[in-house]
C-alpha cells in the first residue's frame, strides 16, 4: 500500500492551492453576501482546466485520475465552497455522464466545451416532490416519433441559471417506473425552457440553485443519453461519483475551518497565553485533525477504486456520509475556537459553517448514504 502522492499529484494540488488563493479567496465575503455567481473566477477555473479535469484529453479534458480531481476539490472548497460545487457538478456529474454514456455526436457537441469550461452544465433529477426517492419522477418525456416532449419542474438545481446544458431525467413510460425513465439534454435556448426562481440559501450562496420549468420542450431523440429506459440507472451511476466530489468538498470545508482554527489558536491570547496552549483548545484540534485524516482517506480509497475500475458505490457513499457529518462538526467547532470573532463574517468560520450543512443533503442526504452502503453491505 503506498499512500504517497506523486509529482503530478502535488502539482495539481499546489495550482488548486494557489488558484483559491489568489483567485477566489478575494471577494469571497461579498460574494456570499450578496449571492454573485463567481463569473470570471468560473471562467479562469475553466482555462486552468479545472471544469473538465478527469475527461479524455480526445474530448478537450484535463486526462487526469480521480484523485488529482480530490485534491483540487478539497483546495478550492477550503477556500470557496460555491466555485466548488460549480465544478463538481461541472466535472463529475455532467462531463462523466457525457463521457461515460453519450454518443460520440453528443460528446463533439456538448462534452468539449464543457470540459474546456467554455460552458457550464447542470443535472436535473430533484423534483418538487422527488428528492431522496429518485424514482418518483413526475417530470414526462413522451416519445413523439423523433423527439420527446418534456413537461414538468426540476428544483434546487445547481448553476441552474449559468448553466447552457442540462441533463434531464424524466419519465417516458410511467408503468415501467424507474426502467421507464431517459436522461435527455436539454440545451437553454429550447422553446418552452423556462429559469424559475433562485433559491436565498443558507450556504453556497455564490453557486445559483434554481427550480426549472419545461413546457412541450421539443427535445430531439437524438439528445437521449443511453438506451431507452436507462436514465434511473445512469443518474445512480453518475451520482456514484459525483458523491467522490462532494465527500472532498465537505473534506475541503473542514480542513479550511481547522486550518483557520489553529491559526487563530496560536495567534489569540486569553488568560495570559496563546490559547493553543489550553488543553481544551488542544484537544478540539487533535479531534479536528483526526476526523478530517480520516475522511480524506475514504475520499481517497473511493477516487481510488473508481480510477482502478473497481466497484466504488459503498466507498464513495461513506466518504460522502462520514466526510460531510464531520464538515458539520468541525465547521461548529472551529466558530467555537474563534469564539465572538468566529460568529461574524470577517473570520470565514461562520461561512465554512454554513456551506458545511448542504454536504449533508446534496447528491443524496447523508440517509441516502447510508441506505446505499447498507445495500451493499447485507445484499439481500
Ligand atoms: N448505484 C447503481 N445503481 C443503483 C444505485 C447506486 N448507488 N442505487 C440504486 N441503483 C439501481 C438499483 O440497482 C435498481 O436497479 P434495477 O432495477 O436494475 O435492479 C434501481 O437503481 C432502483 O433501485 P431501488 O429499487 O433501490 O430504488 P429505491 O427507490 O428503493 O431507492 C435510492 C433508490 C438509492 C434511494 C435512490 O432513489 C437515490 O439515490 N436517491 C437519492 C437521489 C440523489 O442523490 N439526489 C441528488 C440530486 S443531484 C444533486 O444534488 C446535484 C446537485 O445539484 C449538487
Amino acid at each position: 500500500m503506498n499512500f504517497e502522492l506523486s509529482e503530478e499529484h502535488l502539482a495539481v494540488r499546489e495550482a488548486a492551492r494557489e488558484f483559491a488563493e489568489n483567485e477566489l479567496l478575494p471577494g469571497v465575503i461579498d460574494r456570499d453576501t450578496h449571492q454573485k455567481f463567481p463569473t470570471e473566477q468560473v471562467k479562469k477555473m475553466g482555462s486552468l482546466g479545472f471544469l473538465g479535469m478527469m475527461t479524455d484529453p480526445k474530448y478537450d479534458g484535463g486526462g487526469m485520475d480521480t484523485i488529482s480531481y480530490v485534491l483540487a476539490m478539497e483546495e478550492i472548497s477550503k477556500i470557496d465552497a460555491s466555485a466548488s460545487v460549480i465544478m463538481s457538478v461541472n466535472n463529475s456529474l455532467v462531463c462523466y455522464g457525457l463521457e461515460k454514456y453519450g454518443t460520440e455526436e453528443q460528446k463533439e457537441r456538448y462534452l468539449k466545451p464543457l470540459a474546456r469550461g467554455k460552458i457550464i452544465g447542470a443535472f436535473c433529477l430533484s423534483e418538487p416532490e422527488a428528492g431522496s426517492d429518485a424514482t418518483s419522477q413526475r417530470t414526462t418525456a413522451i416519445d413523439q416519433g423523433d423527439h420527446y416532449l418534456l413537461n414538468g419542474t426540476k428544483n434546487w438545481i445547481t448553476n441552474g441559471s449559468s448553466a447552457s446544458v442540462f441533463l434531464v431525467m424524466a419519465q417516458t413510460d410511467a408503468e415501467k417506473k424507474h426502467r421507464g425513465i431517459n436522461a435527455l439534454i436539454v440545451e437553454k435556448d429550447m422553446d418552452g425552457f423556462e429559469v424559475g426562481k433562485k433559491e436565498d440559501k443558507l450556504g453556497i450562496r455564490g453557486s445559483d440553485t434554481h427550480s426549472l420549468m419545461f413546457s412541450d420542450v421539443k427535445v430531439p431523440k437524438s439528445n437521449r443519453v443511453g438506451e431507452d429506459g436507462s436514465g434511473f440507472q445512469f443518474a445512480m451511476e453518475t451520482l456514484n461519483g459525483g458523491r467522490i466530489g462532494i465527500a472532498a468538498q465537505a473534506l475541503g470545508i473542514a480542513s479550511g475551518a481547522y486550518e483557520r482554527s489553529r491559526s487563530y489558536a496560536k495567534e489569540r491570547k486569553a488568560f495570559g497565553v496563546e490559547i493553543a496552549k489550553h488543553q481544551s483548545i488542544q484537544f478540539k484540534l487533535a479531534d479536528m485533525a483526526t476526523q478530517i485524516e480520516a475522511a480524506r482517506l475514504l475520499c481517497l480509497q473511493a477516487a481510488w477504486q473508481k480510477d482502478h475500475k473497481l466497484k466504488f458505490a459503498k466507498t464513495s457513499a461513506m466518504a460522502k456520509l462520514y466526510a460531510s457529518e464531520i464538515a458539520m462538526q468541525i465547521t461548529v467547532e472551529a466558530v467555537q475556537i474563534h469564539g465572538g470573532y468566529g460568529y461574524v463574517k470577517d473570520y470565514h468560520v461562520e461561512r465554512l459553517m454554513r456551506d458545511a450543512k448542504i454536504t449533508q443533503i446534496y447528491e443524496g442526504t447523508s440517509e441516502i448514504q447510508k441506505i446505499v452502503i447498507s445495500r451493499e453491505l447485507i445484499k439481500l
